[in-house]
């Protein structure tokens, strides 16, 4: 595994290697949700390339940029493991400067659930996919569905601007009692990490609620903000794939999606119905 720190290295390396480029970006901290994003890289792709970076510009003013879990080595050995072939680790300088093009989030999507919450988020995602979809130009690029909102749309960008990936959504990695996996889980503390088994809870009892086919997304809702309860709920959304509101679901075009604080640590997920 060859370790580059600079964009424009990467990137001449990357244009002598004329084989499919399977990408998975990563702020590291890696767990087995990332590593099997590596996984179906390395399955359907000659080459891996995996990026760790702590994008500073989707952080806003007095999140947990600094505290965020930065864990070098044992990311290193896991990429290696892996098999990866370029790991990407690029410095804040090396991918910033002043005065510079950015990009912005759709008004309305980019502005709706967690875009409500933080907003301008997204505008500092989508810039840095951008760039690191620019210099690794991949064949594949992989992304959770755990973050739906953010796979929304950076497909959306993918289209918008006509970008030349594939991006290939995957599904979301949990721990055995289905709490989803995150980097941030490590700040939660033996009762937040208890309490935010209530997320996937109220999902679960959402798709049985769906399976009946007696319940309006209102009930389901409601159903879902009781078992809620412990801990601050950002928003529980009930869209289609599209992200629009709906008044009813239709399977298979059905996302149900919770943002919740637990402690202060705020957790997203999800369930594709
Ligand atoms: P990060 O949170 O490190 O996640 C990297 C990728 O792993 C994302 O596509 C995310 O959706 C996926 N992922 C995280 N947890 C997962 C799980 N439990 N199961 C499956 N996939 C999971 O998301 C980001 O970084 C950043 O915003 C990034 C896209 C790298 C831009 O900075």
């Amino acid at each position: 595994m060859r370790v580059v720190h600079s964009p424009l290295e990467l990137q001449r390396l990357l244009k002598e290697e004329p084989k499919s480029v399977g990408f998975v970006p990563t702020m590291g901290a890696l767990h087995l949700g990332h590593r099997t994003l590596i996984e179906a890289a390395k399955k359907a792709n000659d080459i891996v390339v995996v990026s760790i970076f702590v994008n500073p510009t989707q952080f806003l003013e007095g999140e947990d940029l600094d505290a965020y879990p930065r864990k070098e080595e044992a990311d290193k050995k896991v990429c290696e493991l892996s098999g990866v072939d370029y790991l990407f680790y690029p410095t804040v300088e090396s991918m910033y400067g002043t005065d510079e093009v950015s990009l912005n989030a759709p008004n309305i999507r980019g502005y709706i659930m967690e875009g409500t919450s933080r907003p301008g988020h997204f505008s500092g995602v989508l810039t840095v996919v951008n760039k690191l979809l620019n210099i690794v130009s991949p064949t594949r690029a992989y992304f959770g569905k755990k973050d739906a909102q953010q796979l929304m749309l950076i497909e959306t960008m993918a289209a918008n601007l006509f970008m030349d990936v594939e991006i290939v959504p995957m599904d979301t990695v949990r721990e055995k009692d289905g709490l989803a996996m995150s980097s941030r889980n490590a700040y939660l503390n033996t009762q937040e990490r208890v309490e935010a088994l209530n997320i996937i809870k109220s999902l679960r009892v959402a798709t049985q609620m769906v399976m009946r086919q007696e319940c309006s997304v209102d009930e389901i809702r409601e159903k879902m903000l009781e078992i809620l309860v412990p801990l601050e709920v950002e928003y529980v959304t009930i869209v289609n794939r599209a992200f629009e509101p709906i008044e009813k679901i239709e399977i298979g075009n059905t996302i149900i999606l919770v943002e919740a604080i637990s402690g202060s640590t705020r957790l997203l997920d999800n369930i594709w119905i």
